[in-house]
């Protein structure tokens, strides 16, 4: 992938956190895939798996690193291409932690603390708030604004982190002048929110206890057919998409997602059908969608020096970007050069 200064650019990023659900991959990579798909020829494609924000909370070394190179390997499978994207590593890249200190002295102990983030995993996190959980935000401010980033597509969760890093880059650029790109938050379609196969009413959650209530990218075609098979629905016994049949409303929307059909097709498709008939073909189009991710995944893992290489240009690349915004801002607030 070739940046260019005259393209905007487009950046993401994603915790390493490994083993993702179908919800993951329908309610976002898709369509991050989308839309690198349909305009890399006029915008710059960069994404970042984030494991300088991951050890925020407790690691196990070995697996953060194989999650990593997980990460990178199940977004390269479901999509996003090295022709038309720059994938990294963030600690791959100094210069996130250089710019990430330098913006936490120009963000506020006061707006660190409204986050919403912070105050959600302190709570569940008493024993271990430490000081990067709190500084977070301007750790992802530097991710963003080292690559003069104009779109940033991130689901809700995050829009208050794109909104501080706004400020941030604001204020640095009324004290300095002109120096970092406003970036803007690129709210990711909605609609398809997946929900848990057993209490359809909540998000599907890997981390549910029932095991049949989420089906994951690297399930066996067996288990898939077998979690759908089980799926709660209602007493009804057709299939069609309306108010209070949560359940069939959710597996219509898998079932939409991974054949292109619209809610009406399918409706006459299972037309004088019952659920179990309905519940084996979502089973048997979510096992076929998955099936060419699952090979990719595998072809490129047995590869790992391929994936290890390609991140090391990559980083290159990252770094030679982001080296040009860091020496800016080093020179404007004063340090002096070596
Ligand atoms: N905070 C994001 C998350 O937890 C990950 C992230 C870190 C990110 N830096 C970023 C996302 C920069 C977009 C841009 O999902």
């Amino acid at each position: 992938m070739e940046f260019s200064k005259e393209k905007k650019t487009i950046l993401s990023g994603v915790q390493p956190s490994g083993n993702l659900t179908i919800g993951n991959y329908l309610g976002a990579i898709r369509n991050w895939v989308a839309l690198q798909n349909d305009s890399f020829e006029t915008h710059n494609f960069l994404y970042c798996v984030m494991d300088m924000h991951a050890i925020t909370v407790r690691q196990v070394p070995a697996e953060l690193r194989r999650r990593t190179l997980e990460t990178v390997a199940i977004y390269m499978a479901c999509g996003i291409d090295p022709e038309k994207s720059l994938l990294f590593v963030q600690s791959h890249v100094p210069a996130h932690a250089q710019l990430g200190w330098v913006l936490d002295c120009y963000t506020m102990f006061g707006e660190l603390s409204r986050m919403t983030q912070f105050k959600d995993k302190s709570a569940k996190n008493a024993q271990n708030i430490n000081a990067g959980l709190f500084t977070y935000p301007a750790l992802m401010a530097a991710d963003i604004l080292l690559y003069q980033a104009d779109l940033v597509p991130v689901g809700l969760d995050q829009k208050q982190h794109i909104e501080i890093t706004r400020d941030i880059a604001e204020r640095f650029n009324q004290i300095y002048g002109n120096t970092f790109v406003i970036p803007e938050p690129y709210m990711t379609k909605t609609g398809t929110k997946i929900c848990s196969l057993q209490e359809p009413t909540k998000k599907m959650s890997k981390s549910d206890e029932n095991p049949n209530a989420c089906v994951l990218m690297f399930d066996k075609k067996d288990d898939i057919v077998r979690k759908f098979k089980r799926a709660v629905t209602d007493s009804d016994t057709c299939v069609r998409y309306a108010e209070g049949k949560d359940g069939i409303n959710n597996l219509m929307s898998i079932y939409s997602c991974f054949t292109g059909k619209t809610y009406e097709e399918i409706e006459r498709e299972f037309e004088g059908k019952g659920y179990g008939d309905f519940k084996l073909a979502v089973g048997e189009a979510c096992a076929d969608g998955l099936a060419p991710i699952q090979a990719e995944y595998a072809r490129l893992m047995a590869d790992k020096g391929y994936l290890e290489g390609m991140l090391r240009e990559n980083a290159d690349k990252a770094s030679y970007i982001a080296s040009k915004t860091l020496s800016k801002v080093y020179r404007k607030i004063g340090f002096l050069a070596k």
